[in-house]
């Protein structure tokens, strides 16, 4: 069969994820969902996969901004992967409803655990956990092939029921407020204004002052400037200088900017 995997990521585990199933489904490109869906390039694979982390328990505004300009033929059998750092809540039921709104279905949505990213609350735990993660990662995306293979129609994954109503609840309340969550960063003295940071941002969020990252507000929560930057001088709130940074181990630098 043929497809295509629309990924966004910030810090690699979702082009991870993007790889490893096209490597187990053959024929499939993998592509950024960078920019906006281009209407001139005919999209008709036999499947058609969106991959991207979760955020505050919910889908990413450009994941969101993604899929309202989709254009597929109807009966396109459209697969998710919400990766994620163990909450995944109520991630693709959203994501599902947003794109019946579009006219579109989403036949099957699958969870899947990586390292969090999410510094502010620790680093990614010890490396032979995250080893763990991978190995149980690569074994559901084997199941995963098998089920996009078959064209099966699945309900989507999702958390409790606990989890759906308080998180979708924050998630709701929080959505407004992301591009605005950047004043927490900030960049200490190590910074030797090689502007990475810059570069690897997918929402040309971050300009230069005297050689100094300054954010403008437009942030969407990645966290990648800070987990990519070499020198670990980006900073958010007061803990992060006490706290490992991560990006997945197989994706490098140089495929995240080709992403941008
Ligand atoms: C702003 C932000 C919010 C997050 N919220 C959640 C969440 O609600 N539930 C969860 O399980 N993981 C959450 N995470 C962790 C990421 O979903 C997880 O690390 C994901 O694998 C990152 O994918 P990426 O490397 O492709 O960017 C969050 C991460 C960030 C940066
Ligand atoms: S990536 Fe790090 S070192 Fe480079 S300019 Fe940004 S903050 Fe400074
Ligand atoms: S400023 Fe940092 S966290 Fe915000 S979108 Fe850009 S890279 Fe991501």
């Amino acid at each position: 069969m043929s497809a295509t995997i629309f990924y966004y990521t910030g810090t690699g585990n979702s082009l991870w994820v993007a790889r490893k199933l096209a490597d187990a489904l053959g024929n499939t490109d993998v592509v950024s969902m960078s920019g906006h869906w281009d209407e001139k390039k005919r999209i008709d694979p036999e499947a058609i996969g969106l991959v991207f982390p979760v955020y505050i328990w919910g889908v990413p505004a450009p994941v969101l901004r993604f899929v309202k300009n989709m254009k597929v033929m109807p009966e396109s059998y459209i697969f998710a992967i919400a990766v994620n750092g163990g909450q995944v809540s109520n991630t693709l039921v959203q994501l599902k409803g947003i794109m019946a709104q579009n006219r579109l279905n989403l036949s099957a949505g699958f969870q899947i655990k990586m390292p969090s990213n999410y510094i502010p609350w620790g680093g990614p735990g010890p490396t032979e956990k995250q080893q763990r993660l991978f190995g149980l990662a690569q074994k559901k995306v084997m199941r995963i092939a098998e089920s996009i293979k078959g064209k099966a129609p699945l309900p989507v994954e999702k958390g409790p029921l606990w989890q759906r109503i308080i998180f979708t609840a924050i998630y709701r309340m929080s959505f407004s407020q992301v591009p605005k969550m950047d004043r927490q960063f900030w960049s200490d003295n190590k910074c030797n204004s090689c502007e990475i940071c810059s570069k690897v941002c997918p929402a040309e969020n971050i300009t230069f002052t005297e050689g100094r990252p300054q954010w403008n507000h437009k942030c969407e929560q990645c966290f990648a400037c800070l987990q990519w930057c070499p020198q670990k001088a980006i900073q958010y709130g007061k803990r992060t200088p006490h706290y490992v940074r991560y990006h997945q181990p197989e994706i490098l630098l140089t495929d995240v900017l080709k992403s941008r």
